[in-house]
């Protein structure tokens, strides 16, 4: 019998199976508003049990790349309601991932009046994509203030609210890949010497102060976050402290009765492995639900499920490519490769026109 087909539950929810559509940043919402062609795309991959959706700033300082959307206004959360609404009427329950991206974007990128915010001024190295003026350095972001940490944690607390208000399941905190979150975790980009800074305790303070008010607003069945141990992305160096770090995490996250972890190997896109025993320690370590992602086919999350190591397996670029991966999956069918050249672009070319199988025939 099929683990990954059969129904589950995460918190209250049902989920009509344990596959999870991982959180893909697409830059279709010019204006940064979710919009109608954005819920056909979800809609179409809604045969997923439950669909993370692409990071979605909470504040117009987070918004680092062109066209990703945001969580903090009022046609934001209207637009994200129509999203909602298109994939609770295919049976999927719906996460909305809050990403601020911190010291990564430019502010060509930003709205008019926003800043790049950081826990220290250090650029990010390497270059970052401008619908403006095409690939720019990293700048130098603003350290942030005390009073600036304040604001972003109550950003983050109302666009959880928001969240409620577009008809969310809940919402996943983008722990990973290089993000604000991560950037205060990581002692490349946190240099801090006051109480957000220097010993883990401290690096890990922001975060744990997002996840508690986040929690304490919306209730703690909403909320999952993702991380990346071991995760290089966005310029994050591996350290020595890192693997104590993680499992210092991971306790404190258990204590706070987050409904999921939702953990990233980016080993099949050439970053290093996720060490076995790094998996195992947030198994052991976070009680309750446990995301795997990176690289699953059909067999390997199977055997992953089979062998306890996870309760729910995401996939990203196969969902990306395959509306109805489930399907196909089942039937044992070719898959559609995905279309890097069209990840990001706007429209509806490699976003909406990835062909689904046809209908198998019925007996008569
Ligand atoms: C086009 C694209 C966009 C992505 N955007 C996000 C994102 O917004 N948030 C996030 O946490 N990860 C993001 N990722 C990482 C994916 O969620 C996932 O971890 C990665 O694709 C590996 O899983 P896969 O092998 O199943 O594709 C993105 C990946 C791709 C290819």
């Amino acid at each position: 019998m099929s683990l990954l087909f059969s129904k589950t539950t995460l918190g209250p929810l049902t989920l009509q199976n344990r596959l999870v559509m991982s959180p893909l940043t697409r830059n279709r919402a010019t204006g940064n508003v979710p919009n109608e062609l954005m819920a056909e795309y979800y809609s179409q991959r809604a045969s997923a049990g439950l669909i993370i959706t692409e990071g979605t700033s909470p504040s117009s300082n987070g918004l680092g790349y062109p066209r990703i959307p945001g969580i903090f206004s009022a046609a934001q959360v209207a637009g994200w309601k129509r999203v909602t609404e298109a994939v609770h009427a295919r049976g999927a329950k719906i996460f909305l991932q809050l990403m601020h991206t911190g010291r990564i974007g430019h502010l060509l990128n930003l709205p008019a009046g926003a800043s790049m915010l950081a826990p220290s001024a250090v650029p990010a190295v390497g270059d970052i994509y401008t619908d403006a003026k095409g690939m720019k350095p990293q700048p130098v972001p603003k350290a942030m203030m005390e009073a600036d940490i304040k604001t972003a944690v109550e950003e983050y607390t109302q666009a959880a609210k928001n969240a409620m208000t577009a008809g969310f399941d809940g919402i996943e905190l983008h722990g990973t890949n290089g993000y604000l979150l991560e950037q205060f975790i990581r002692p490349n980009s946190n240099r801090r010497t006051d109480r957000y800074g220097g010993q883990i305790e401290n690096r890990a303070r922001f975060i744990l102060e997002v996840a508690a008010t986040v929690t304490a607003a919306i209730g703690k069945e909403r909320v999952g976050i993702r991380l990346s141990p071991f995760g290089v992305f966005n310029d994050m160096p591996l350290y020595p402290e890192m693997e104590a770090d993680y499992t210092y995490l991971a306790q404190k996250l258990n204590a706070l009765g987050l409904v999921y972890v939702h953990l990233v190997d980016h080993s099949s896109m050439g970053a290093p492995k996720v060490p076995t025993f790094v998996k195992e320690m947030f198994r052991r370590e976070f009680k309750r639900s446990l995301i795997l992602s990176g690289g699953f086919d059909l067999a390997r999350a199977e055997a992953d499920l089979a062998a306890g190591k996870c309760d729910l397996i995401a996939v990203g670029r196969p969902l990306l490519a395959n509306p109805d991966l489930i399907e196909r999956w089942k039937r044992g069918a070719v898959l559609n490769a995905p279309d890097s050249s069209t990840f990001y672009t706007p429209g509806p070319k490699g976003y909406t026109d990835y062909p689904a199988l046809a209908k198998e025939p019925q007996p008569v």
